[in-house]
C-alpha cells in the first residue's frame, strides 16, 4: 500500500484564503521553488518504486496540489472530500478523474477532509480524524461504504487541522509515528491501544510535528519525509527503513507537506466475508 499515488501539480499554487493557521497571504510561495519541490517529491516516489498518476490543477484552485484531501479511496470505491468553501472547486475535477478511472464515487454527508483525516492501518482499521475539517457524521459512512472499522481521533488544535499532521503511517501493518500532544486524551488512549493489535508507536515531539514531520509517505520500506526533522528521521533509520528527506518549505507556506500532496489509490479492497465489524 501507498505505492500507487495520485498527485497534481504546483502550477497554480498560491496562498489565497487563509484556511489554516499556517497560511499567511503576505508570505507567498515562490512559484518556481514550489514546482521544484513538487517535482522532487514525484521523483522520490518513483525512486521508491511507487507509481504516480496525475490530475492537472485548475487555475482557480490554488490548493489543488494537496490531492490527499480529494477523497478516501479503497479498492474500487472512493468517498469524495468536502473541503472548506475556498477549496470546493477542486472536487469536480477529482470526481471526474476518479470516475474516469472506473472508481465508484460517493459524496460524504458532511464536511470531510478526505485522506487528510483518514489513515488506514492493519488492513481494515481506519484512523479517522474529526474536530477540525471532518464532521464525525462522516465516520459511519466511511465504515459502511468502505468496510472500515473506524477509530475516531480528535486533534487538539487547529495547528493540526488534518489528522495527517498528527499521525504518520510509516508501515500500515507495523509502525505508526505520532505526536501525543496533537490529540485529545481519549484519542491518545485509542492510539496507545493499537499496540495491543500489533502496531509499534514512535513518538514525535511537538516541535518536529509542527514542521510537518508526520506528514510522511511510508510504504513499509521507504519513508518520504520532510527535511528538518532529524529525530524522527533517525528513529526510522534505526528501525531499518530507508528515509528520503525532501525540502518542502514552499508547500509549508500553505500548511502542507509530503503526505498532503499524494492520494493513495492502492488501499486493498476488503476480503469478501471478512469485512470489519
Ligand atoms: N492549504 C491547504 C488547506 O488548508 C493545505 C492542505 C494540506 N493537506 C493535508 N492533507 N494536510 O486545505
Amino acid at each position: 500500500m501507498h505505492r500507487h499515488l495520485l498527485v497534481s501539480d504546483a502550477d497554480h499554487f498560491r496562498v489565497a484564503d487563509e484556511i489554516n493557521p499556517w497560511m499567511d497571504r503576505t508570505d507567498q510561495p515562490d512559484p518556481a521553488g514550489a514546482r521544484a519541490e513538487h517535482d522532487a517529491l514525484v521523483a522520490a516516489h518513483r525512486d521508491a518504486g511507487r507509481t504516480v498518476e496525475r490530475v492537472a490543477s485548475a487555475p482557480d484552485c490554488p490548493d489543488m496540489v494537496f490531492t490527499a484531501n480529494a477523497a478516501l479511496v479503497r479498492g474500487e470505491r472512493a468517498v469524495l472530500g468536502r473541503p472548506p468553501a475556498a477549496r470546493a472547486g477542486e472536487i469536480a475535477h477529482h470526481r471526474a478523474w476518479l470516475e474516469g478511472r472506473g472508481f465508484t464515487v460517493d459524496d460524504p454527508p458532511a464536511a470531510f477532509s478526505g485522506q487528510g483525516d483518514a489513515l488506514p492501518v492493519l488492513g481494515d482499521v481506519l484512523l479517522a480524524g474529526h474536530g477540525q475539517r471532518t464532521d464525525p457524521a462522516v465516520h459511519p459512512v466511511l465504515a459502511e461504504r468502505l468496510d472500515y472499522e473506524v477509530v475516531p481521533l480528535r486533534t487538539s488544535s487547529a495547528l493540526f487541522y488534518d489528522l495527517d499532521l498528527a499521525v504518520g503511517v510509516v508501515d500500515p501493518d507495523r509502525l505508526l509515528a505520532w505526536c501525543p500532544e496533537a490529540l485529545d486524551g481519549p484519542s491518545r488512549r485509542r492510539v496507545r491501544a493499537l499496540r495491543g493489535r500489533g502496531l509499534e508507536l514512535v513518538e514525535v515531539a511537538p516541535h518536529e510535528a509542527q514542521r510537518f514531520a508526520l506528514n510522511l509517505v511510508g510504504d513499509g520500506t521507504t519513508v518520504t519525509l520532510t527535511r528538518g526533522c532529524p529525530r524522527l528521521a533517525g528513529a526510522l533509520r534505526a528501525r531499518g527503513l530507508v528515509v528520503h528527506e525532501l525540502v518542502t518549505t514552499e508547500l509549508a507556506k500553505s500548511g502542507g507537506g509530503v503526505r498532503c500532496t499524494a492520494l493513495t489509490l492502492d488501499a486493498p479492497a476488503p476480503v469478501p466475508g471478512e469485512a470489519a465489524a
